[in-house]
């Protein structure tokens, strides 16, 4: 989604706002725009397409002389993706970037801007006539601000410089991530740490309906009642080699090479000083109380969310169910009496959970989220937290996330109740050394992408149980980053209805990780076969046949997602790589999706 960098210093602002914008290209976004203030005036420059566009425009940021401004990347949300619709937005005085929506422009148009002349598509354009309204009768910009805070509805992270003041600018926040970097002799505002990374690694969280003036060597924060509040800066746990990719070519390749380690770190953060698995008794207390827990998320993170269910109701025999946040908040099921929620999420601030959460919250109900970044506005809202330590995920498509996000649930469901005694501690460490001997294996995968997919228009996959789960992610991760319409099916349903679609030739991946039911999807495998489907297994070892193109080492079967899914990552991965594609940045798609 958009990204916000803004800085105040004595360096040329542009170049440094130009590579903080780089560092949030991973966001997914479709226009990207700078404004910069020098001796009264503000110079604006944007750029259609990838970010290159405006760095050659503006010459490396060359061209915009200043030592103050903010700069956008834009995913479309109200109009086009043009350099009309593009951040910054320039009022008569001001210029502001944005992310979020405002739920209420049209009433705010019609109340306070009837005779304005708009010249975009956008809700952004309001905010900035509104900030020229309040401020023309010369009242005090913080005083127009806290007017804007009390009449926008919707969400908003903003970054606002003004024509008449070169010595500061602003930071406003509703719903929206938005984050100041403290400086020495500088200071920054950026919509994720990774913006200002390079710079600095201390930063102030600013709240919703708080605001804060950032100049060069200081930083207030305030309520939207004009209360100044006493914030200290927070070090955050990043580390610049982190974000970079260093030798390899996309981060989803590093990313899924990575998962040894992460589920390594996984275990190491979860163990108490006597070496044993531990969750805080407070969030144990909660779900042992519980009558059913309602776990909540998108996309790879609701692929995650059934596993857990899976884990919950076969280690810890409680009542478990996933459901995708979108559907929940507006067709919620009836609930049980006692439910306990669980908000699962990468980023921490994907708006379709959050509008659960603050759905569930108003009904008095509880909530824990597990998130890989600390602070996120998830888990700020939630009663408990639990990290995946997956380290910064840069890539749009998830990869180390999932698997973080698979074994923390593992780790929860045991520690709730281990009712089938399995010894996590070490059947994650098993999962970890065969995850490493998977990662070895990239020339397999690299060739079987080149035979069963460089060519196909669609694909599917077939499993049962916690393999179809599997499949379900396995199939997004395909058709995310190689445009390959890829459906994940269970495999029993295949035959009643879409085996209709397999002709000569069609890719059909099975998993087969279950010694109950390998049998079955083998027999699925052998109906597809048939009708001229040209069939890929990746099997475990204990229950592969002699032809199954990928096996994959023996874990407990509980945890073959963990083990399976990483074949499927590099099948998605090669695919794409061998169209040509860019890998990291699937088109249309955004990392963090903050609108719902
Ligand atoms: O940050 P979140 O985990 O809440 O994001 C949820 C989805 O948007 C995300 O998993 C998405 O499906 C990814 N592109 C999958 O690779």
């Amino acid at each position: 989604m958009c990204g916000i960098v803004g800085y105040i210093g004595e360096k040329q602002a542009a170049p440094i706002l130009l590579d903080g914008l780089a560092k949030l290209e991973y966001r997914g976004y479709d226009s990207a725009g700078l404004a910069v203030y020098k001796d009264g005036a503000i110079s604006v420059q944007k750029a259609v397409g990838k970010l290159v566009n405006l760095v050659n425009k503006t010459d490396g940021g060359a061209s915009l002389d200043g030592t103050l401004g903010i700069g956008h990347t834009r995913w479309a949300t109200h109009g086009k993706p043009n350099e009309t619709n593009a951040h910054p937005h320039t009022g008569s005085r001001f210029s502001l970037v944005h992310n979020g929506i405002i739920e209420n422009e049209a009433k705010l148009r019609r109340k306070y801007l009837k005779d304005t002349e708009f010249v975009s598509e956008t809700d952004t354009e309001v905010i900035v006539r509104l900030l020229d309204k309040f401020t023309e009768g010369g009242e005090d910009v913080d005083v127009a601000i806290m007017h804007l805070i009390d009449v926008l509805e919707g969400s908003y992270a903003l970054a606002i410089i003004d024509s008449l003041d070169g010595d500061r600018m602003y930071a406003v926040k509703n719903k929206s991530p938005l984050l100041i970097g403290k400086g020495e002799g500088f200071n920054m505002i950026g919509s994720d740490a990774m913006a200002m990374i390079a710079h600095t690694e201390w930063f102030y969280e600013i709240h919703d309906k708080e605001f804060a003036i950032v100049s060069r060597d200081g930083v207030e924060i305030f309520t939207s009642y004009s209360q100044k509040i006493d914030r200290e800066p927070y070090k955050a746990e990043l580390d610049l080699s982190d974000v970079s990719k260093g030798t390899y070519p996309f981060f989803t390749i590093k990313e899924i090479e990575e998962q040894p380690l992460v589920i390594r770190r996984v275990l190491k953060e979860y163990q108490d000083e006597t070496g044993e698995l531990y969750i805080p008794e407070e969030i144990l207390k909660d779900l042992r109380e519980c009558d059913k827990i309602y776990i909540i998320a998108c996309g790879t993170s609701y692929h995650a969310g059934i596993v857990g269910k899976y884990f919950f109701e076969n280690i810890s025999d409680k009542p478990a169910d996933s459901y995708v946040a979108s559907e929940f908040v507006y067709n919620t099921p009836k609930l049980t009496e006692k439910p306990f929620f669980i908000f699962i999420s990468q980023s921490g601030e994907t708006a379709d959970s959050r509008a659960v959460l603050v759905k569930i919250k108003k009904m008095g109900y509880k909530a824990l989220t597990i998130t890989n970044v600390k602070g996120s506005t998830l888990s700020r809202e939630a009663n408990h937290t639990l990290l995946l330590y997956a380290g910064p995920e840069i890539a749009v498509a998830s990869t180390k996330a999932y698997t973080a996000q698979v074994a923390v649930l593992a780790i929860l469901a045991a520690a709730v109740e281990n009712k089938i005694g399995i010894n996590l501690k070490y059947e994650l460490a098993v999962v970890a050394n065969t995850m490493e001997g998977l990662c070895s294996d990239s020339e397999l995968y690299s060739d079987l992408a080149r035979e069963y997919l460089q060519n196909t228009r669609n694909c599917f996959y077939i499993g049962r149980g916690i393999d179809y789960y599997v499949c379900l992610e396995a199939a997004l991760k395909l058709k995310e980053i190689s445009y390959i319409q890829t459906e994940g099916f269970a495999a029993g349903e295949l035959k009643h209805g879409t085996i209709a679609l397999i002709e000569e030739g069609t890719p059909v991946i099975a998993i087969i990780t279950q010694n109950n039911i390998d049998l079955n999807t083998r027999s699925n495998i052998d109906e597809v076969n048939a009708r001229g489907a040209k069939s890929l297994i990746i099997s475990m070892r204990s229950v592969s046949s002699h032809g199954d193109q990928i096996v994959v080492g023996d874990v407990h079967e509980m945890l073959a997602p963990l083990v399976s899914v990483v074949p499927a990552q590099y099948l998605a991965y090669y695919a794409s790589y061998q169209r040509g594609y860019d890998v990291d940045k699937p088109r249309n798609l955004a990392k963090s999706v903050t609108v719902e």
